[in-house]
């Protein structure tokens, strides 16, 4: 058996960029085998394994569009039957956002939108979970965010899907806690990432005077979070959402 067939496997959705680059090599420090799922930029998800096999990690491409139901029981068997062991841990991260007012949200927006967010995370989480249920064992993180919490003008379509996730999470934490199956949610904050760097320096400015901690936060403060929730320190932990929002959501 080869050394990566006896690490645990971690599959992390959307971790060629932010907050899924730093998961990923979070959990190959931890000594997860890392697959790093990407849907376009595959460059980027080579040079995150690269990354993490030069400072003796282990990880391995794993590209798949999460809005495809096929491309997504395609790939999970693949792995899973390749390894001969079931995922141990799933990160539901990948995510987009096309932020607009609710009078002049597109229909192809707004299913593009609830596909990536929503449905990719159900999808994938349905696939990891028959070998997780078998195995009696796993943890399924999502990564929702604050503004599925609190909402916010302009980004509806965005704050349904990321509420619909927590709601998901909670009936998967009621239906598979007996099977030794975990599943939390995560509600990042305001995150630097190449998903908030548009943001106008009025806008950054807004958020910071709503953060009682003051500052925006690395792709690694959730990477940190995620790393507690797929260990054991965390095993008696389910159906919950946590906030890494530095205050912005009390
Ligand atoms: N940044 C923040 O402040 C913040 C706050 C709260 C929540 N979040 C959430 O955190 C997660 C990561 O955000 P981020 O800021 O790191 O975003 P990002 O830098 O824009 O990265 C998004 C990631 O998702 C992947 N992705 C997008 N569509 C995909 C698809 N159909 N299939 C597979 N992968 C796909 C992208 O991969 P490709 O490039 O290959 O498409 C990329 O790796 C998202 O779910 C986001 O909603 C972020």
């Amino acid at each position: 058996m080869s050394e990566t067939a006896k690490k645990p496997l971690a599959l992390v959705t959307g971790g060629s960029r932010g907050i899924g680059k730093a998961i990923s090599k979070k959990l190959a420090a931890d000594g997860f085998h890392v697959l790093v799922n990407f849907a376009s930029s595959e460059e980027k998800a080579r040079q995150v394994v690269e990354e993490i096999t030069a400072t003796g990690g282990s990880a391995e491409l794993c590209g798949f569009n999460v809005a495809s139901s096929t491309a997504v029981d395609e790939a999970i068997e693949r792995v899973t039957k390749a390894h001969g062991a079931p995922l141990a841990v799933l990160v539901n991260n990948a995510g987009i956002t096309i932020d607009g007012l609710l009078m002049r949200l597109k229909d192809e927006d707004l299913d593009k939108t609830l596909d990536v967010d929503l449905k990719g995370a159900i999808y994938c989480t349905r696939a990891a979970t028959r070998g997780m249920m078998r195995a009696r064992a796993g943890s399924i993180i999502q990564i929702s965010s604050v503004i599925g919490e609190m909402g916010n003008a302009g980004q509806s379509a965005y704050s349904a899907a990321k509420a619909g996730l927590i709601g998901f999470t909670k009936s998967v934490a009621k239906e598979l806690g007996s099977r030794g199956v975990r599943a939390n949610v995560i509600t990042p904050g305001f995150i630097a990432t190449e998903m908030t760097q548009d943001l106008t320096e009025a806008q950054k400015e807004g958020m910071l005077r709503n953060i009682p901690l003051g500052f925006v936060a690395e792709p690694e403060d959730v990477a940190n979070f995620v790393a507690f929730l797929a260990s054991s320190a965390s095993r008696y932990i389910t159906g919950q959402v946590i906030g890494v929002n530095g205050g912005l959501y009390i």
